[in-house]
């Protein structure tokens, strides 16, 4: 699939607009729209309980995300949002007053609020220091004390869109026996992922942002070893072995992941994460990580060029993403004086956002770089 093809299923692109905002919320494709307009014209006319369908596409979805982070689509479950998928797992270890979580200092509060719950069961939380936008393994692995029983971290750090070393972490972790959980919303569908070779418990990500799904629908990943460990504390119709059995009343958990999966899923959710899934394996994953960090550090470069300075300078292909911010002491009138020029970017805690995907073109950042050339402050 070429560039230009993918492009004419972006209808805002001809909007007049640039959106480099994706790690807000990712744009629905043309493919999206239309798999959920006829979704609609479904549920309202002919076919209005189309279960069959529903399994079919839920498997599909899920065997193309297993490819994506290099897992089994039965290791993977459909849930709501990215901060429940961090409860089931926060909820479920069952740890006990004295353990120890190891978060860093410039998570979203996301992967924060549901750790921090537990310090009323006498659960310590320790946050390690960032430097400069930089959460380094070593960082990580120094900072971690004897009861360190979890650590947490984004696979991409939404405000400086510095890219986690997974492996490196992942390596420690597994030699120490501590739990290793990524909450990957801003890394997966812009990056690929290996949970096998990055030895990643959990991974908890809603499908709103790169990935170009729904809000409010998200899925994890569990891996059989964390699952067999973990306690679910919520379960439901859905959640057991034979659930069509409907009053036997038989509560042995399913085996898979799909235990976690309680109830009745988000089928939108799932039909558009399957339609953008497909896009993107069609184009090809690796293109489009090698897209994202190419467009990435181009943007890094210009914007040195014109004497703004990006959070993260020095990156690398290895350590960036789709995110690239800046700080400016009078950020907020540049934001806004860009949101005038139709450059629709995020302004968090002092900082400007960009974050182009991998079908935007250097073009585009050349034009964001005018404009920001044109910004008298
Ligand atoms: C790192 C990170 N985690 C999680 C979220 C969102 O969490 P949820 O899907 O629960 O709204 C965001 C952004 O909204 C984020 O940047």
């Amino acid at each position: 699939m070429k560039l230009d093809d993918v492009r004419k299923l972006f209808p805002h692109l001809k909007t007049g607009k640039i959106y480099f905002n994706h790690a807000s919320t990712g744009p629905m494709s043309q493919s999206v729209k239309e798999k959920l307009l006829n979704l609609i014209q479904d549920r309202s006319g002919e076919k209005i309980d189309d279960y069959k369908e529903f399994l079919k596409t839920s498997e599909e979805a899920k065997t193309i995300l297993a490819e994506l982070i290099n897992s089994e689509p039965s290791r993977i479950a459909f849930i709501d949002n990215t901060s429940n998928g961090i409860n089931i797992i926060a909820q479920g270890l069952n740890l006990k007053s004295g353990d120890r979580i190891l978060l860093n200092d410039i998570e979203f509060p996301a992967n924060v609020y549901p750790f921090l719950n537990l310090q009323k069961q006498g659960i310590e939380i320790d946050f390690v220091k960032s430097h400069d936008g930089i959460v380094s393994a070593d960082d990580i692995i120094n900072s971690v004390k004897d009861n360190t029983k979890l650590i947490s971290i984004s696979y991409v750090q939404f405000l400086s869109g510095y890219k986690a070393d997974l492996e490196k972490i992942g390596k420690y972790c597994k030699e120490k026996g501590i739990v290793f959980s990524v909450d990957a919303i801003q890394g997966l569908g812009a990056l690929s992922s290996d949970v096998k070779k990055c030895n990643i418990d959990f991974i908890s990500c809603g499908t709103q942002k790169w990935l170009l799904g729904l809000q409010g629908f998200g899925f994890i990943y569990i891996s059989e070893e964390l699952q067999e460990k973990l306690e679910s504390k919520y379960v439901g119709w859905t959640s057991v072995q034979n659930s069509w059995n409907l009053l036997d009343y038989n509560l042995k958990l399913r085996s898979s992941a799909d235990r976690f999966q309680n109830g009745t899923i988000n089928t939108f959710g799932v039909y558009a994460l399957n339609a953008s899934l497909k896009l993107f394996k069609e184009f090809g994953f690796e293109n489009i990580e090698n897209r994202v960090t190419d467009n990435s550090l181009y943007f890094i470069k210009q914007l040195m060029n014109i004497d703004y300075n990006p959070i993260l300078p020095n990156s690398t292909k290895e350590n960036i993403a789709g995110i690239v911010s800046i700080k400016h002491e009078q950020s907020k009138e540049i934001f806004e004086q860009l949101e005038k020029k139709n450059v629709i970017c995020a302004f968090r805690e002092g900082v400007i956002r960009f974050s182009p995907h991998f079908y935007n073109i250097k073009e585009e950042i050349d034009v964001v770089i005018s404009k920001l050339q044109e910004i008298k402050i």
